[in-house]
């Protein structure tokens, strides 16, 4: 079969990535998708089952900090368009194993973007899938895309990194480049190391909500908790918006341009805790904070990321689903899908990344 794009999509068995993957593949049967996928901790293959056996889709099991390999898929595959999402994502481990977020997220970038520019076929596009992480934390300034990236802590360093690398290639080789910076997206499927999942994934087990490093020190004792004593909020973007924009700006973005992904659904922390409660536990709302456990922040804590989207909006997206809806949909696909994650927990991710890091 003749396909007219071939679009090869890093990270696609994550949790953006598979969504991004069922649209192009669902959506455009006339191209051919290629999912590169290491299958790490954090994603399950499930995600994407009744895909295998698409005519225009291809799973690739594969490192992209691994040169041969990425080499190869350029050389042989023709490939159109490239959506780069594979990365470490986690704030909490980026701390303890800054190497392999380094390796994967900077080293993998730019192995990628090499073959990509020297592939006899030309890629038409390459989409660096960013966070508004990179601008570090505001109270009041909404940040657009020409404000300075100033981040916080070593996940969102290494996002901006590998953000100076792709500009580099349309700097220097006016490789077509566009960075989208979202965000936090949330929705089905998302692995429980983030906060919604995690604060779900503890309720639907009787534990309350706990911020990651009190959680691991009472891991037997299990309970949802809150870096309480901040006003801790984040923007929350639901994963369908957020591939509809990663579309657009491929079809309508400008090459070499940056494009906000945001959203004006500022949701407190504490708040978000007590809305999940209140839906996922049969409680009054007197008992409600019983299912809270706050404790004190970690001293690196951003308290929001505020951003504008105008420059996106101008290419005609706007957000289309409401938190009221977004979180109907997250909270039933939870409660439907109760043992989804329970093959993987999060001692791997703790487990692993020493290991892959010694091999660098
Ligand atoms: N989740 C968010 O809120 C958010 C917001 C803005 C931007 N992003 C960005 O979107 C992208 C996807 O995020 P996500 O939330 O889906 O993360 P995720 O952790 O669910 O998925 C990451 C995927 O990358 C894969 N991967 C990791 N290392 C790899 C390697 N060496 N080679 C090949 N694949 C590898 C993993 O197996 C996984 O499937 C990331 O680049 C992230 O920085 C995420």
């Amino acid at each position: 079969m003749n396909f007219k794009r071939t679009v090869l999509v890093t990270g696609g068995s994550g949790f953006i990535g598979s969504h991004l993957v069922w649209s192009l593949v669902a959506g455009y049967p006339e191209w051919r998708i290629i999912n590169l996928d290491i299958l790490d901790y954090c994603c399950s293959p499930r995600s994407l089952d009744g895909l295998e056996n698409r005519d225009n889709y291809i799973f690739i099991q594969g490192d992209v900090c691994n040169p041969q390999l990425v080499n190869h898929i350029f050389i042989t595959e023709n490939i159109d368009v490239i959506f780069h999402l594979a990365a470490k994502t986690h704030v909490e481990s980026s701390f303890e194993c800054p190497s392999v977020f380094q390796r994967v997220n900077v080293d993998g970038t730019r192995v990628l973007l090499d073959a990509a520019h020297r592939a006899p076929h030309r890629p038409q596009r390459f989409v660096y899938v960013s966070t508004d992480e990179v601008y570090g934390t505001s109270l009041d300034e909404a940040f657009d895309e020409g404000c300075p990236l100033r981040p916080t802590n070593p996940y969102a360093a290494t996002k901006a990194a590998a953000e100076y690398l792709v500009r580099s290639y349309w700097d220097k080789y006016q490789f077509p480049i566009i960075i989208t910076r979202s965000n936090n997206i949330y929705g089905p499927r998302q692995f429980t190391e983030k906060v919604i999942p995690r604060f779900l994934t503890l309720l639907q087990n009787n534990n309350k909500c706990v911020p990651h490093d009190a959680r691991r020190l009472t891991r037997s004792s299990c309970c949802s908790t809150i870096q309480g004593t901040l006003a801790i909020s984040r923007h929350f973007l639901f994963v369908s918006d957020a591939v509809q924009a990663f579309l657009l700006v491929l079809e309508k973005g400008t090459v070499g341009d940056v494009y906000n992904v945001g959203t004006s659904v500022e949701i407190p922390i504490v708040q978000l805790a007590r809305e999940l409660v209140r839906m996922v536990k049969n409680v009054t709302e007197s008992e409600v904070n019983d299912w809270i456990e706050f404790v004190s922040s970690r001293p690196q804590v951003d308290l929001r990321y505020p951003i504008r989207s105008e420059k996106l909006q101008r290419l005609g997206w706007r957000a289309e689903t409401s938190w009221a809806e977004g979180i109907r949909q997250t909270v039933k696909w939870y409660q439907d899908n109760p043992d989804f994650w329970l093959d993987v927990n999060e001692d791997q991710r703790i487990r692993k990344e020493p290991e892959k890091a010694s091999n660098t």
